[in-house]
């Protein structure tokens, strides 16, 4: 559905609700995801910021013709290179033959390497603007929020006035979320809206925290009025754009709090048997946590639940001298999303090779995290002996996290 986010600014975008995967199999959609685009018609210029995904070209070209003409277009901003952004450039530029494609410097490479066109690209740079007529757009590079491509567009006042505009930042990827269930963030009911916000800084824009940081001090110091964030993906922030600037700020800096997420497999019970002994621990130390059983987890659920806490408590069997694959799987994960400053405990059971602790404890070490406390191990069957050492690992575990940082 179109709708006319400020006077002159439409939202021309997709909702796919079906969607329940994305980048592969990376990242879970429960709602599925909208690919957000923006038509801006003013007196000078007409301007597309960003298309969709490439099988929804033709409702986005629908979409623009409820507006316009799409041959009117006199410009293409290609905010983000990634297909879910660019996948239907081509149809739209041959739609729209007059306009001219920007980009940021980088994004001139990979629109090239997506396309393989000889478009006539023009970079842009921060701080460089667009006259449209009665507003004035603002480019402002984003670097990896989401790639290196990544950039924004603020649209503001006329040239030379210091209001009149929406002031609306057209920020891509960041501040998005894949929610599909309202499209403002003051009309969202279903209680979602900030975990999915959340969920998707973790697992798409994470490794990049030191980067967001930068960006976001950056874009403090341009001090453009912000009354509207619209993201690429999900609701448009129009209550809560200081509180989404806040938690980025907070999600850049990786703060935590003194909680502890188990997360565990098991083969045959007995790894279960020990974390049910750890959470007693975590009890009696006054600790707050959460438990996922890796199997039966959605994997990127349990790294939004990492994401803000201070402690992570791991379980796994030996399994052919290794930790079982959803266990490999997590640490891999909190290696390559570059979870840091966590506290990691260890735990499991083992048959015939004492591995899997020592797996769990090396792992967490390459990925720059701390172990405070010696893992536990039981052989075979956890006698009454092994669960109250797992309990006393618990606890020990539990004043670690709630010391001060
Ligand atoms: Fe929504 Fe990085 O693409």
């Amino acid at each position: 559905m179109v709708r006319e986010v400020a006077p002159k600014l439409y939202a021309v975008g997709v909702a796919d609700p079906d969607r329940r995967t994305f980048h592969g199999h990376e990242m879970s959609t429960a709602q599925g995801t909208t690919y957000n685009a923006w038509l801006i018609v003013d007196e000078k210029e007409t301007v597309l910021v960003d298309t969709v995904y490439e099988p929804f070209t033709d409702r986005l070209l629908a979409n623009i013709r409820e507006v316009i003409d799409p041959a009117g277009i006199t410009a293409i901003v290609a905010n983000h290179s990634e297909p879910d952004h660019t996948g239907a450039l081509a149809a739209v530029k041959a739609a729209a033959p007059k306009a001219r494609i920007l980009c940021s410097k980088r994004g001139t490479e990979s629109i090239r390497g997506w396309h393989h066109r000889d478009w006539p690209l023009q970079a842009v740079e921060t701080g460089e603007t667009l006259d449209t007529g009665t507003m004035t757009l603002t480019f402002i590079m984003a670097m990896m929020c989401h790639w290196p491509d990544s950039m924004m567009v603020h649209v503001g006042s006329p040239r030379g006035a210091s209001s009149g505009g929406p002031d609306v930042l057209l920020s891509n990827d960041a501040f998005g979320q894949h929610y599909t269930a309202a499209a403002f963030d003051d009309e969202a009911t279903d209680g979602r809206l900030w975990f999915e916000t959340e969920k998707y800084f973790v697992n798409i824009i994470s490794p990049y925290c030191r980067n967001v940081a930068a960006r976001l001090d950056e874009l403090e110091k341009l001090a453009l009025p912000i009354r509207m964030i619209a993201p690429s993906h999900g609701a448009v922030w129009r209550r809560g754009v200081a509180d989404v600037l806040a938690a980025y700020r907070r999600y850049a800096e990786q703060r935590t709090e003194p909680r502890t997420v188990v997360c565990y497999d098991t083969m045959y019970e007995s790894t279960r048997l020990m974390a049910e002994a750890v959470r007693r621990g975590l009890d009696a130390a006054g600790v707050p946590h959460t438990t996922h059983h890796l199997p039966t987890s959605d994997r990127s659920d349990v790294l939004t639940d990492l994401f803000g806490a201070r402690g992570f408590l791991i379980g796994s069997s030996t399994w052919h001298m290794n930790v079982l694959p959803t266990v490999a799987t997590l640490l891999d994960d909190i290696k390559t999303l570059r979870f840091k400053g966590r506290l990691v405990g260890a735990f499991g059971s083992y048959g015939w090779q004492k591995r899997n602790v020592d797996i769990i404890e090396s792992r967490a070490g390459e990925a720059g995290l701390e172990v405070p406390v010696p893992g536990v191990v039981c052989q075979w069957k956890p006698t009454a002996a092994d669960l109250a050492a797992c309990t006393t690992f618990g606890r020990r575990f539990a004043e670690k996290v709630k010391a001060p940082s």
